[in-house]
């Protein structure tokens, strides 16, 4: 109205942006190559179904929730109401599709016969998924239904985006120990196979002695399955 220019982009945020994108889609794409190349594919109701845990937290609580938090930078000239709506949809969005990888891991460990919440994975990736069910629950209290006051509205804003910067940083954080807790089951089951075997892959016949430094191993690791090594059922349909 005053004549004064339009406000212009911070430097470099097209670019910013597009980058954040191709590394989103690459970590879906080598995601899913992973789970379909290297351990058999998704499906629900079958020993897959623990599958569809890794693929749905990291497009939702990664790639989606990454995306709504750029809503308002991305689209900062349109309509406060519409990129309001948009960020919350996205959040909404990334919150169903982790609810459906959560559910996918607690059926196959209820199939599995598998103890829930024994690691700091888990109890970390509850929290995360708890705090940020809470997080769209006030978001959507003070934002987008009418009822909250402007200065309420004010004095909630800066609380919101610290915990929602938080939250995202938590959910890296707990894809990143499932995934470093995945790698570990699997090193062990195949350290337990190696064992089992008296390491005839390695070895046809396995010299005396190699037998004799595997079986106090083997002896300690039989007497009673740790909660993970029940884990190592996850594992099975990774035969490859
Ligand atoms: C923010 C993302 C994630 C959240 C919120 C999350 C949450 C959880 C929760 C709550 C459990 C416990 C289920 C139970 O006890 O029955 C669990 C288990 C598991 N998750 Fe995740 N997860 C996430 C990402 C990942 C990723 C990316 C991977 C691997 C690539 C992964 C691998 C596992 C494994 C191997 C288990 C079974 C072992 C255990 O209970 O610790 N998770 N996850
Ligand atoms: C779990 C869900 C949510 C998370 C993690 C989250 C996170 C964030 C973050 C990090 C920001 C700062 C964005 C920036 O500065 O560019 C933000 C801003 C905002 N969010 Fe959310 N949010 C969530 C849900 C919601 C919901 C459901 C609403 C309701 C409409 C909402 C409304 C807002 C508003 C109004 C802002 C301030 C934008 C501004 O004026 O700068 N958020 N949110």
């Amino acid at each position: 109205m005053d004549g004064a220019p339009p406000p212009t982009s911070p430097t470099g945020l097209s670019a910013y942006v597009a980058v954040s994108q191709l590394l989103g889609l690459t970590l879906l794409a080598t995601t899913g190559a992973w789970l379909g190349r290297y351990r058999g594919g998704v499906a629900w109701h079958s020993p897959l179904q623990f599958n569809a845990h890794p693929l749905c937290m990291v497009l939702g609580m990664v790639f989606l929730q990454g995306d709504a938090l750029l809503v308002y930078r991305v689209f900062r000239h349109e309509a406060k109401r519409s990129t309001k709506a948009l960020h919350a949809l996205l959040h909404g969005l990334a919150l169903v599709i982790a609810l459906v990888g959560i559910i996918a891991v607690f059926e196959s460990h209820r199939t599995k016969g598998i103890p829930n919440m024994y690691s700091l994975h888990s109890w970390c990736g509850m929290a995360a998924f708890v705090l940020y069910l809470l997080q769209w629950l006030l978001g959507c209290g003070f934002f987008l239904f009418p009822g909250a006051s402007f200065s309420v509205r004010g004095q909630y804003k800066p609380q919101h985006i610290f915990f929602g910067i938080t939250l995202f940083i938590l959910s890296i954080t707990s894809c990143l120990l499932g995934i470093t807790e995945m790698l570990l089951l699997k090193i062990r089951a195949w350290i337990l196979q190696q064992l089992s075997l008296g390491m005839s892959i390695k070895c046809p016949v396995p010299p005396p002695c190699v037998q004799v430094f595997a079986e106090p191993p083997r002896r300690l690791m039989s007497l009673r399955p740790l909660p993970s090594q029940l884990e190592d059922r996850e594992m099975a349909p990774a035969a490859h």
